[in-house]
């Protein structure tokens, strides 16, 4: 397979994008099911970074993304669900991810406004070459990132709160897909990440999203491959 790094996001072609998170993987197995899923279409692997203060849990850190990179060429898009996101820019740019997607919500260790602060976040993922990425909670409204949104690659609507695999998708999201949609440029993208399946993969569709993140519908069905190419075919020509 062609190696490919750098910014993902500009690099992929435009349309739908299917991001299997592996916070579902079965990590005895990462390697065999991200070649089945990479091997049936899906574009970019999700990597959820939890650090048990931002959210109530924990996963991975920059020692398994280390990991990951050895076992696929694919894009590693990291999530970070982490108190201080400026911690790790470099030390995950270091593991091998390719985009970096933070929390307008996080706080950091300044006292700047939440806009600075992202501002400059962004200018040191861009420093290294990297995809940069922000994510709204989803109690945080669309307009938190009114100051900032044109300096970044991809805006993540959650569609659960953060923090869990296998929740329910919450539908009152699908207002806040269509007005951040109608805050972005053609050349910016919209994920969702939360309860994503064929059929709620397509509202989001409709609702101006086009990466798509899944863990568990893809992990937990008895043939990820399929689940892939389902969720391929939920999303395409349903724009
Ligand atoms: C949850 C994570 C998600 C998670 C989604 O906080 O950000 O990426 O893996 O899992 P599913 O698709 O099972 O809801
Ligand atoms: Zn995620």
């Amino acid at each position: 397979m062609k190696v490919r790094r750098g910014n993902p996001w500009t690099q992929l072609p435009t349309g739908p994008i299917i991001a299997p998170s592996l916070l579902s993987v079965d990590f005895a197995r990462a390697g065999e099911q991200i070649d089945q899923v990479i091997g049936a279409g899906a574009e970019v692997l999700h990597v959820d970074v939890m650090d048990g203060h931002f959210v109530p849990n924990l996963s991975v850190g920059p020692p398994v993304v280390e990991k990951l990179r050895r076992c696929t060429d694919a894009p590693l898009d990291v999530h970070l669900m982490v108190a201080d996101p400026g911690f790790f820019i470099e030390r995950l740019a270091e593991a091998g991810a390719d985009s970096l997607n933070f929390h307008i919500e996080a706080g950091g260790q300044t006292a700047k406004t939440a806009a600075d602060r992202a501002g400059e976040l962004i200018e040191r993922i861009r420093a290294l070459g990297l995809g940069a990425a922000l994510t709204l909670k989803p109690a945080t409204p669309a307009d938190a990132l009114a100051d900032v949104i044109e300096l970044v690659d991809m805006v993540l609507v959650m569609t659960v709160a953060p923090g869990f695999g296998g929740q329910e998708f919450m539908a009152n999201m699908l207002p806040k897909i269509e007005t951040v949609r109608g805050m972005l440029s053609g050349r910016q993208r919209l994920q969702v990440d939360g309860g994503i399946n064929p059929e709620t993969a397509r509202l989001c569709r409709s609702a101006g999203a086009d990466v798509f993140v899944a863990g568990n519908s893809i992990f937990a069905a008895e043939d990820p491959a399929a689940c892939v190419q389902d969720l391929r075919d939920a999303v395409t020509g349903a724009g």
